[in-house]
């Protein structure tokens, strides 16, 4: 009931020679939802061509005094779908908070933009068998948004316009992210599974959890067909058109 969602960050990096060509493998498929964030540069031409995009960040402010910054509300005015919140890049470089990442969240759910929120311990965490705790955390910033509206955790006065509120969620180990060291199926399922387990019981069934941190085309078919592993936020091999095209064909029924 998941459609799978195989996602393209191209991080800071120009599009890749032929993305805007017919049958390029970042235009979107009938299987599998193919997404593509490019940096702000390249977002309309993405959005001229017929991909489907998300913005890599936005300030969830509309407009303001925010030199260098453009807000979600522009990205969506620009034609995204999606919009990537709380990328570990993003923490670490521009030191995004947990409360950033869910302002970033909310102001994507009101505009009508799908978020995909991005969690992810560092190896530190993880040696100190922290990582559980650290993802929780991380997912307390925004989840109360996804609760129903009598709950009493519901953060008030969300004002959402669109009924369906969805979220989908990354889960990238900070330590396999660029380092070509990805996490083996077995520990991405097994921490999945505890993301599932620790959202709103009526989102648990819908809610779709993709993996990132050195996906290739060697391993997405491993990562797929994991029972809680929706989709691949791919950052390196997205940029090599022709291995991205493999991810994706991995993400197809056999
Ligand atoms: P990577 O990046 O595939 O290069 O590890 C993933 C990401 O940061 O989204």
């Amino acid at each position: 009931m998941r459609k799978p969602l195989i996602a393209a960050n191209w991080k800071m990096y120009r599009a890749p020679a032929g993305a805007w060509d017919d049958g390029s493998p970042y235009l979107p498929h009938v299987e599998v939802d193919v997404i593509v964030l490019p940096s702000a540069l390249d977002l309309e031409r993405a959005v001229g061509v017929g991909c489907v995009t998300g913005g890599q960040y936005g300030h969830p402010e509309a407009k303001g005094a925010h030199t260098g910054d453009i807000s979600i509300q522009m990205l969506k005015d620009l034609g995204c779908t999606y919009h990537l919140c709380g990328h570990s890049e993003r923490r670490r470089d521009h030191h995004e908070t947990d409360a950033m990442v869910g302002a970033q969240v909310k102001a994507a759910l009101e505009l009508g933009l799908l978020p995909i929120a991005c969690i992810g311990e560092t190896l530190e965490e993880r040696d100190s068998g922290k990582a559980k705790e650290v993802v929780k955390r991380q997912l307390s910033a925004f989840l109360p948004l996804l609760e129903e509206p009598n709950s009493e955790s519901r953060i008030p006065n969300l004002e959402v316009r669109i009924s369906n509120l969805e979220l989908v969620i990354a889960y990238e180990p900070v330590w396999a992210i660029g380092t070509g060291k990805s996490a083996t199926p077995e520990l991405a399922q097994e921490m999945h599974a505890f993301i599932r387990s620790v959202l709103p019981a009526h989102r648990q069934a819908s809610t779709r959890i993709l993996y990132g941190g050195s996906a290739k085309p060697e391993t997405a078919r491993g990562l797929m067909q994991q029972q809680d592993i929706d989709g691949l936020l791919v950052g390196a091999a997205s940029i090599i058109p022709h291995d991205f095209a493999a991810i994706t064909a991995s993400a197809l029924p056999l």
